[in-house]
């Protein structure tokens, strides 16, 4: 570049990766600030107005980011992600957010978006996975509490196959509510990052998953408005209160760092401690 065509006004930072945040919303604002302190962003939403809202407002923040609509449910929608990533790289990392919440649709929405939809966004971006490349799966305390059968875990596995919402029922033996289609899903991608870590470690990458607990963030308010079963864990929550996004972001920020040079293929819980006591209540 030379002296005559440096452009002024921006928070170019050519000399850092990418990190794609999938979400525009509450835990993937928090994610793409703290990330963004050491790369170049991408904030990836299905509302695009969204998205560019929360670019625009990260420029001007003096953060390096822009903005890409993408509904994650549309495989050449994902693949047109990846494209963009290619062209933006190098791919430094990947944190992956959005998701339904039991109160945010049908059990049928919530397998689509938060399984299928991650499932692609995994297969898509694995090509451009190189040294270093970390991959972020945002899954939920649910995945740790509650029945998961493992018959219908072998379904979930395969949602990128067809029928996944009545191949799962079929193995539940019921039709399924919102509620348990939210913990499968969060539990396959559990089950997601532990069977792809070997996959990524041949590129030089790794691939985790992390559970928040109890959130104070607008989806967990919606939860809290639409679920009693919330009123009763959180007094049970060791860490008497509710996380913050500000706490998820710095969990993010260390899987993604250095100090996590060693971590794949694993679950960071960060619940406050409630999974553990509810394990041993009453003991
Ligand atoms: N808040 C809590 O208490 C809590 C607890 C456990 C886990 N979590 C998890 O944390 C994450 C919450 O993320 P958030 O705070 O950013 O949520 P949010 O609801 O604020 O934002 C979710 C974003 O995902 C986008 N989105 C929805 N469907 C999409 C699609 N098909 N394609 C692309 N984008 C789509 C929405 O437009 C929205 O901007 C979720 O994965 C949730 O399951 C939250």
């Amino acid at each position: 570049m030379t002296k005559e065509t440096i452009q002024t006004g921006v928070n170019y930072r050519p000399d850092w990766s990418l990190a794609v945040i999938v979400s525009a919303g509450g835990i993937g604002m928090a994610a793409a600030r703290r990330l963004g302190q050491r790369h170049r962003l991408l904030l990836v939403d299905r509302d695009e107005a969204r998205a560019e809202e929360g670019a625009r407002g990260l420029r001007d923040e003096g953060y390096d980011a822009i903005s890409h609509a993408c509904d994650i449910t549309d495989e050449a929608a994902v693949a047109r992600l990846a494209e963009r990533v290619a062209q933006c790289g190098p791919f430094g990392v990947l944190a992956h957010v959005a998701a339904l919440s039991p109160s945010m649709g049908t059990a049928e929405r919530l397998l689509s978006v938060n399984l299928t939809g991650a499932f692609l966004i995994e297969q898509a971006l694995l090509p451009l996975v190189q040294q270093g490349t970390t991959a972020i799966f945002i899954a939920s305390l649910a995945a740790h509490i509650g029945d998961c059968p493992e018959a219908v875990m072998v379904e979930a596995d395969r949602a990128l196959e067809p029928d996944l919402l009545g191949r799962i029922e079929r193995a539940a033996g019921a039709a399924i509510t919102a509620s348990e289609a939210y913990r499968f899903s969060k539990r396959a991608l559990l089950r997601l990052c532990r069977r792809r870590a070997a996959e990524w470690g041949k590129r030089g990458g790794r691939i985790v998953s992390l559970s928040p607990g109890l959130i104070a963030s607008p989806m967990g308010a919606l939860e809290f408005e639409n679920s009693p079963e919330k009123h009763r864990l959180l007094p049970m929550t060791p860490v008497p209160r509710e996380g913050t996004m500000l706490e998820i972001a710095d969990a993010i920020e260390f899987l993604a760092s250095d100090q996590a040079s060693f971590v794949s293929g694993v679950d960071l819980l960060v619940d406050g401690g409630l999974s553990a006591a509810l394990e041993h209540a009453g003991r």
